[in-house]
């Protein structure tokens, strides 16, 4: 396996290669924005935007060139979030609003840039490992992978929204710690219906975040 940034002449491999990978992700099987397979244009071109960053990791099987993996990072700045909720208003998508109004209200009331004094935060977006792929430990490579380009951008905090159990292990393993626990099924909608209905064992959202060495950082 071969890990290296994504150039953009690859941007469509790894958009293909998040349709057969990405629906897996806990929440989205709960609410079903993306299907198997098929595009999913809101979510794809917020991939895109984190793309085109230059921030991302990928890994690729050496005998076949395939993508097997990727980690879509990008840097967050104050006031991002509350122009993402602001955006949001506009699209008219309940499945979208659904998962991003949980991820964007739970890093606006934490207010991350406050709290840490930084007016940067490298955000570990999308980490997604091919089917054929799993297990192999490719995702923790490119969680650790990450934080090394993260370190070099001089953020102070690297953040994960963990959406799933797997993605809390990784981050534990790397020596992240939890600063928020969101349990899915305490929510419900106006019928008492659990609107995020995720299967055990992806009980918890989780922000989770990692303090990086301040002799690099650069505020
Ligand atoms: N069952 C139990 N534990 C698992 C499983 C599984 N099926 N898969 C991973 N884990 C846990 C284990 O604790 C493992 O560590 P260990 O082997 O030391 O016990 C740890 O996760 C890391 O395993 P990796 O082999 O590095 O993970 P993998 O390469 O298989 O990729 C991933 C994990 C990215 C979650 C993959 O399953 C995937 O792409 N799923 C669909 C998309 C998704 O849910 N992405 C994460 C959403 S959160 C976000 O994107 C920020």
């Amino acid at each position: 396996m071969e890990f290296g940034p994504v150039p953009p002449a690859r941007f469509d491999e790894v958009i293909q290669h998040l349709r057969l990978s990405f629906p897996d992700e806990p929440l989205n099987v709960s609410i079903g924005l993306c299907k198997y397979g098929e595009p999913c244009e809101l979510l794809e071109h917020h991939d895109l935007m984190t793309l085109q960053e230059g921030l991302s990791v990928m890994a690729v099987d050496v005998k076949t060139g395939e993508i097997a993996g990727v980690a879509l990072n990008g840097i967050s700045r104050p006031g991002d979030v509350e122009k993402a909720l602001e955006e949001m208003a506009s699209i008219d998508n309940l499945q979208f609003h659904r998962i991003f109004g949980l991820l964007h209200n739970a890093n606006k009331e934490l207010d991350l840039f406050t709290k840490y004094d930084t007016d940067k935060i490298f955000e570990l977006r999308i980490l997604s490992v091919g089917s054929n792929f799993r297990g192999r430990g490719l995702a923790k490579e490119l969680c650790v992978r990450s934080e090394l380009i993260a370190e070099e951008c001089g953020a102070k905090i690297i953040k994960v929204d963990a959406t799933s159990l797997f993605t809390q292990k990784i981050c534990e393993s790397a020596g992240f710690k939890s600063i928020k626990d969101i349990r899915y099924h305490d929510f419900k909608d106006e019928n008492g219906k659990i609107i995020y209905n995720t299967e055990s064992p992806h009980d918890f959202y989780k922000v989770m975040i990692k303090e990086l060495p301040s002799k690099k950082n650069s505020g």
